[in-house]
C-alpha cells in the first residue's frame, strides 16, 4: 500500500533504477490512479532533468533525454486507432536507446511488446491519498 503521492513517487524511482534501454512499461489504472505521477518520479531517476513533465494526453508521445537513455512518455487516452501509433513508428521506442513508458495501454495491447513491464496502480475505497500497486512481468 502506498500511502501518500511520495510514497508512489519514491517507489517509482526505486523501480526505475532496474530499467534498461529497451524496456517498455504499461501503466494501468483509472483517471486520478497516479500513473503519470508513477511516470514524472520515474523519469527523474532516470536522469530527465526538464523543468517541466507535461503530459503527451495531446501529443501522444513526449520525448526525453536521460542518463544513458531516452524517455518516451506516451499517453494513449485519445488515440483513433492502432494506425495512428503504427504512422508514428511506435515500434521504434520500444527499442534501445529508449525507455518507454506507456500510460492507457490497453487502448491498444496488440501494439505492445511481449517483454513489457504491467503496473497496475489503483484508488483505495475511502483513503484519498492511498493507493495499490502490482506490477507485473510477462
Ligand atoms: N498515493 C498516491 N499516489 C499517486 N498519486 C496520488 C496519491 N495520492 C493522491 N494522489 C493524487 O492523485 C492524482 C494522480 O494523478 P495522475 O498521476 O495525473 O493520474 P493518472 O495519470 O493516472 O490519470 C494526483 O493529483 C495526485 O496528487
Ligand atoms: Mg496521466
Amino acid at each position: 500500500m502506498l500511502d501518500s503521492e511520495a510514497a508512489t513517487a519514491a517507489l517509482a524511482a526505486e523501480f526505475a533504477r532496474s530499467l534498461e534501454p529497451g524496456d517498455v512499461v504499461a501503466l494501468h489504472g483509472e483517471l486520478g490512479a497516479g500513473k503519470s505521477v508513477f511516470a514524472r518520479a520515474a523519469m527523474r531517476a532516470l536522469g530527465v532533468t526538464d523543468e517541466a513533465l507535461p503530459s503527451p494526453t495531446f501529443a501522444i508521445i513526449q520525448e526525453y533525454e536521460g542518463r544513458n537513455c531516452r524517455v518516451a512518455h506516451m499517453d494513449w487516452y485519445r488515440l483513433d486507432g492502432v494506425e495512428e501509433l503504427e504512422a508514428i513508428g511506435v515500434r521504434d521506442y520500444f527499442q534501445p536507446p529508449w525507455i518507454c513508458l506507456v500510460e492507457w495501454p490497453e487502448r491498444a495491447p496488440e501494439l505492445l511488446p511481449d517483454k513489457a513491464v504491467h503496473l497496475f496502480i489503483a484508488c483505495v475505497p475511502d483513503k484519498l491519498d492511498a493507493r495499490a500497486i502490482r506490477i507485473e512481468c510477462s
